[in-house]
């Protein structure tokens, strides 16, 4: 508790004392919107008194604050996955300190395989709902009644208002968006078929291995949550051939202007 309020006081005398209206969490692909903020002050994760310190190569590892479409927000710039060996503690505890510094609403973005067969490679996803099979929950221990309740509703996890937005923007900007069910997978390790077919019996649209604990936590201290994926590839088994980290990167690469388009609209009209 006192960690999150300690990360917080030392952004604000980074960044300022004037709200920040949306929190962003950007995924592989979309870090770059982060370097677009007008009036950006950045601040590196291995300064922020209590922050995990990134591993990832290819993720900056930096907050940076400023103006997006008449919008104050506050971004990673490369967040912390649970595959890197953090505790989902650890995954969540920016998020927590969002929440400290004032911060309601949340954005979040990843790269995702596609389950779905009628998506393709490029798509982008709306987050309708999310599916956790492992055990662990970034709120597993005791519970701090000042953040949220011990046992807490997932029913919106996804706000829907938020998502009606999205919809609309991507229609006005003739930006094609799936919607679906987003089943969280610890990786590193991308799934096996049979997993994947599993998933898919399930209820997932597509598969990854971030977003979920953060949008658990943001839940828990009632953060409205829009969450946006990149489908950068189809899942394991699905296609005739291997799946590979460059084919996430490079099709990131290419989404990577719709992406921020409707990032940048969903902005501009988000209520805030
Ligand atoms: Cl196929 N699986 C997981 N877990 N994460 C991914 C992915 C697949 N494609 C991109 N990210």
């Amino acid at each position: 508790m006192d960690n999150m309020q300690e990360a917080a006081m030392y952004i604000t005398s980074r960044i300022g004392e004037e709200p920040v209206s949306i929190g962003m969490v950007l995924g592989s692909g979309l870090g770059g919107l982060a370097d677009e903020l007008e009036e950006a002050v950045a601040i590196s994760y291995k300064d922020i008194p209590h922050f995990p310190v990134a591993t990832v190569f290819g993720h900056k590892g930096r907050l940076v604050a400023g103006m997006l479409e008449g919008k104050r927000v506050l971004c990673m710039q490369g967040r912390f996955h649970y595959y890197e060996g953090y505790g989902m503690d650890q995954v969540v505890f920016p998020i927590q300190v969002m929440h400290a510094l004032g911060i309601e609403q949340l954005l979040v973005t990843n790269a995702a395989g596609g389950v779905n067969e009628s998506y393709k490679p490029g798509d982008l996803m709306l987050i309708s709902d999310h599916i956790k099979m492992i055990a662990d929950s970034p709120m597993r221990g005791p519970n701090y009644e000042s953040l949220g309740e011990r046992f807490f509703d997932m029913t919106n996890a996804y706000d829907k208002q938020l998502r009606v937005l999205a919809k609309e923007e991507a229609k006005k900007q003739d930006i094609s968006l799936q919607e679906g069910v987003y089943m969280f997978f610890a990786g590193p390790s991308y799934e096996t078929p049979a997993e994947i077919r599993a998933a898919r019996t399930l209820g997932a649209d597509a598969v990854g291995m971030s977003t979920v604990p953060e949008a658990i936590a943001a839940s828990h201290m009632r953060m409205k949550v829009l969450g946006i994926s990149c489908i950068t590839n189809m899942a394991s088994g699905i296609l005739d051939q291997p799946l590979s980290h460059a084919e996430v990167m490079e099709t990131g690469d290419q989404v990577k202007e719709a992406f921020t388009s409707l990032v940048r609209s969903v902005t501009k009209v988000w209520p805030v």
